[in-house]
């Protein structure tokens, strides 16, 4: 009985053919732009320590985490993102890394979360980072790429957007505001979660970290910023730290639009970003309709390889979900329609059933051996039968394996998609 089946755990997916041709779609069309930028691929376990995340990522991520003893009795956890993975493994190899690095992950990460549109439990990330590099050239050089990431998959500026801001910034301006360092970390969650739990909750989080009256309205000031003269006019007489974030702002908007980028980046001083780890710009990248999640998510994270006992070595990275990016894809029409069947399927004009003939077998060996995609009907049944396989793979051409119209040593081809039908020599196939 189908209801008695067991079924997905919820918030994962199967795979089946169809939807993977969707995931190597994304996934050829990441690895293609980040080898275009000189990125080089690593991987690293789908579980770690779990005090790898405690204390590092933030009260969100490790409440989503999927932790387990094993057998030996150690704490260990599904990794909810590639980040830490990334800060252990350069802490790991120490100075014999040549700096800058520049990487790119694919991982398949977990997260438990409540599942819904957008958001799963299972899921892959592309995740590219640069360490080693101090200036806006890495954010400069990143943002690139995940713009050309979005365009090489069809989507153009009417689509989508990238909203930078610099935690540096907002933490120098919550420092003006007199409020402490230690307290920082509860009003960047508090602002992360303001458009999921609401203004009454969000005035309350914010309450909580001893942020009200005057306080919550200059924040609220700040928040409000679009633009790089908004915020100089925020700040009329910055301080050297102040002065410091701005300027990082200014030169990232300076190489972006210098590049041609300036109709895809804007800053938007509402992007806090959930992690705790962020130290400088952070940016995110949206749909302009806005009704789906965040497309790609990161920044600059200069203190997490030494929080992780390495030296202090500077950090900026995104991510990048397959989940928001299909649905986008596939609400624009901009998903890949139809098989990429084989080259030749061979069609055995003398076949009724049995097994394939050997020489029949052969020709698809010497196909293949020169590079050719080639299938044919493992129950080698009627000819219709044969045909109707042919065309549902997605066969480009038929070959009529036994034609009395071709002459020995040649072949009848039919080309499915234009209907061409010809006789060819084998290596003329
Ligand atoms: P994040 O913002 O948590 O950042 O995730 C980045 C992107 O991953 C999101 O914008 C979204 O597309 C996707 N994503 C996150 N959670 C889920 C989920 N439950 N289901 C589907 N997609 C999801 C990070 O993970 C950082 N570690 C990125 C980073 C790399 N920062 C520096 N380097």
């Amino acid at each position: 009985m189908a209801s008695d089946r067991i079924q997905t755990p919820k918030g994962t997916r199967d795979f089946y053919p169809a939807d993977m041709r969707v995931q190597n779609h994304l996934f050829d069309g990441w690895r293609a732009v980040c080898r275009g930028f000189g990125y080089e691929e690593y991987e690293g376990p789908t579980f770690e320590h779990l005090e790898l995340y405690v204390g590092k990522s933030g009260e969100e991520i490790v409440g989503q985490l999927y932790h387990f003893k094993d057998k030996g009795d150690r704490d260990l956890a599904l990794r909810p993102e590639l980040t830490p993975t990334l800060a252990r493994m350069v802490n790991q190899k120490g100075p014999s890394l040549r700096k800058p690095l520049k990487w790119f992950s694919i991982p398949r990460l977990f997260r438990y979360e409540r599942a819904q549109r957008g958001r799963l439990r299972e899921f892959f990330q592309l995740n590219m980072d640069v360490v080693g590099c101090d200036t806006v050239a890495a954010e400069a050089d990143l943002i690139s790429a995940a713009v050309e990431m979005l365009r090489r998959f069809g989507l153009t500026a009417d689509d989508f957007a990238v909203r930078v801001s610099s935690r540096r910034l907002l933490s120098e301006f919550l420092g003006r505001l007199g409020i402490a360092e230690a307290a920082q970390a509860g009003v960047y969650a508090a602002l992360d979660k303001r458009a999921k739990v609401g203004e009454e909750e969000f005035r309350r989080l914010l309450a909580e970290q001893n942020v009200t009256g005057d306080s919550a309205a200059q924040l609220e000031s700040f928040f409000l910023c679009r633009s790089l003269s908004e915020l100089s006019a925020l700040f009329t007489a910055p301080s050297a730290g102040e002065a410091a974030a701005l300027g990082e702002l200014r030169d990232l908007f300076g190489l972006l639009d210098g590049l041609g980028y300036a109709g895809f980046v804007r800053v938007d001083t509402s992007v806090v970003r959930g992690l705790a780890y962020y130290t400088g710009i952070v940016f995110e990248l949206f749909d302009k309709g806005l009704n789906l999640r965040a497309l790609a998510g990161g920044g600059r994270y200069d203190s997490l390889l030494s929080n992780l006992g390495g030296e202090p070595v500077s950090a900026v990275g995104f991510g990048m979900g397959d989940v928001v990016l299909a649905d986008l894809l596939g609400e624009k029409g901009l998903l890949p329609q139809g098989r990429p069947g084989v080259d030749y399927y061979l069609v055995d004009l003398a076949a009724s059933g049995g097994l394939p003939r050997p020489e029949l077998l052969s020709l698809a060996q010497r196909l293949r051996e020169r590079g050719l995609a080639v299938s044919y009907s493992l129950k080698a049944g009627k000819f219709k039968k044969q045909l109707e396989e042919a065309n549902e793979g997605g066969a480009r051409r038929v070959l009529f394996f036994g034609s009395d119209r071709a002459p020995a040593g040649q072949y009848e081809v039919k080309d499915l998609v234009t209907g061409d039908q010809t006789i060819l020599g084998e290596d003329e196939l």
